[in-house]
């Protein structure tokens, strides 16, 4: 059986309602799992590392809804949901795990693999933890679901509100969601209001919303996000045959995905399922970097918020939620903080994208924080490396195709050091319709990359 409790204070939590804060200090929830551990501080039978790793792989096998997503699949690590008919899947989780090649020449380590979160059924990570909370929302019987959203969210959360027909709220800043993420809401049903303010303005306005009306809060402060969102970490042990990486890097903003890595590797270390721990370590954008200051500025003891801007507007967030259970990720498993410049960005996103994967400009922060630390030493060249790449390529077309055309940076202070992006350029060219014209211009090609 699982608990809530205040992260803060430690309160036992009965009743969460739906709104996820501690009755007592107002402070955010987390799941903890008394049950796996009997009255002796004997692992219970049902919960050893060999049980569990046989019982999940005969799952791979099953055609029952539930053994095919690839979060509920391990879901003897998550809060029990006995009413499995309840449960909304769209077959989630079940992402590859890819190498990158060029990019680990580029950054100079010779073992780097990229998890990739948006090969998900709606392109992002958000629906390993939606599946667990929209779940729960409608075994609870909630008519409406909510969120903030820099698009990703709200787009995950649409899609399995609309498949239990429950009707979903989306509160997004605006001119700041790409149109990927933006039509995927419309077209799941999501009644979306644009807001004149930024995501952290949107997210006090849902917390007043929230308040007063009967909105089931699908933000990643629900406990039951972050649980879905662990299984990520479970999945990408099992794809090594459970060795871990010395490193993990993800992308930061509201810090839930983070939180809920480093809480899956810590449970499965506690399970002895993993001897060691990888180092998770979390990146954010320049411009959108309240985690490093956070850490720079007070040693992760108070939270400097920021005014956020950076063109990754997934992760354009200046008051992350989660940031005390970051800070605990990063102190428990070695990690650090990292913050990368809007050329470092999308220099890595078209690299990861020349290695045949691709990934939206958030996801990107990763290869771009791996750069850094491997220059400073804290990665070294013989570690293995794995990058979460949380969002897929089409999330947001408007940034590769400024890219490309050489526009994203024109004018702006960042148009010199974005001079050596030109070598991974790659506009369309317009040519006469004949055999001609094309043969020709290939030809000039060849001669250019020959020369
Ligand atoms: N990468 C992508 C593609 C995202 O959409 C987000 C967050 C993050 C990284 C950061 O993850 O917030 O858990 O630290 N997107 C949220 C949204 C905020 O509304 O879609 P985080």
């Amino acid at each position: 059986m699982s608990e809530l409790r205040c992260i803060a204070c430690g309160l036992r939590i009965s009743n969460p309602g739906h709104r996820f804060r501690c009755s007592a200090c107002a402070d955010l929830l987390e799941i903890v799992y008394p049950g796996w551990v009997t009255s002796d501080g004997m692992r219970a039978a049902s919960f050893t590392a060999p049980t569990l790793k046989a019982l999940w792989r005969t799952r791979r096998k099953s055609f029952v809804p539930i053994d095919q997503s690839g979060v509920w699949r391990f879901r003897e690590l998550l809060p029990a949901f006995p009413e499995e008919e309840k449960i909304i899947t769209l077959r989630e989780g079940n992402t590859p795990l890819y190498s990158l090649p060029s990019c680990a020449r580029a950054v100079g380590v010779q073992h780097l693999l990229a998890k990739h979160q948006g090969m998900n059924p709606t392109g992002s990570f958000k629906d390993t933890g939606m599946t667990v909370a929209a779940s729960m929302a409608r075994r609870e019987g909630f008519r409406w679901v909510g969120c903030a959203s820099t698009g990703n969210t709200s787009a995950s959360m649409a899609a399995y509100a609309a498949r239990a027909s429950m009707r979903s709220l989306v509160l997004i800043p605006q001119g700041k969601v790409s149109w990927g993420k933006l039509s995927q809401a419309l077209d799941y049903g999501a009644i979306t209001f644009e807001l004149k303010t930024d995501f952290d303005g949107c997210s006090r306005v849902l917390n007043e919303v929230v308040e007063r009306m009967p909105v089931y809060l699908l933000n990643s402060v629900n406990p039951y996000r972050i649980e879905g969102q662990k299984t990520a970490a479970i999945e990408l042990l099992e794809q090594l045959d459970w060795q871990p990486p010395d490193h993990v890097i993800v992308p930061g903003g509201n810090l839930g995905n983070s939180s809920a890595l480093g809480k899956a590797f810590l449970e499965l270390e506690e399970l002895k399922f993993i001897a060691r721990l990888p180092q998770v370590s979390i990146v954010q954008a320049e411009g959108a970097n309240p985690l490093v200051r956070t850490m720079r500025e007070t040693g992760g003891k108070s939270l400097i918020s920021v005014q956020a801007e950076t063109a990754a507007s997934a992760i354009r967030i200046g008051s992350p939620a989660s940031w005390k259970k970051a800070v605990r990720v990063l102190e428990q498993t070695g990690g650090t903080a990292a913050e990368v410049s809007e050329v470092e960005i999308a220099w890595a996103k078209a690299e990861i994208g020349a290695d045949g994967v691709g990934c939206e400009p958030a996801s990107a922060v990763t290869l771009a924080g791996l750069r850094k630390m491997v220059a400073a030493g804290f990665v070294k060249p013989g570690e293995s490396v794995v990058l979460i790449l949380t969002g897929h390529l089409l999330k947001d077309p408007d940034f590769t195709l400024k890219f490309h055309r050489g526009e994203l940076f024109a004018s702006s202070p960042h148009s010199k050091p974005a001079e050596i992006l030109r070598a991974h350029q790659q506009a369309p060219i317009l040519l006469e319709a004949s055999g001609d014209a094309v043969i020709s211009a290939l030809e000039r090609i060849e001669e250019r990359s020959e020369a």
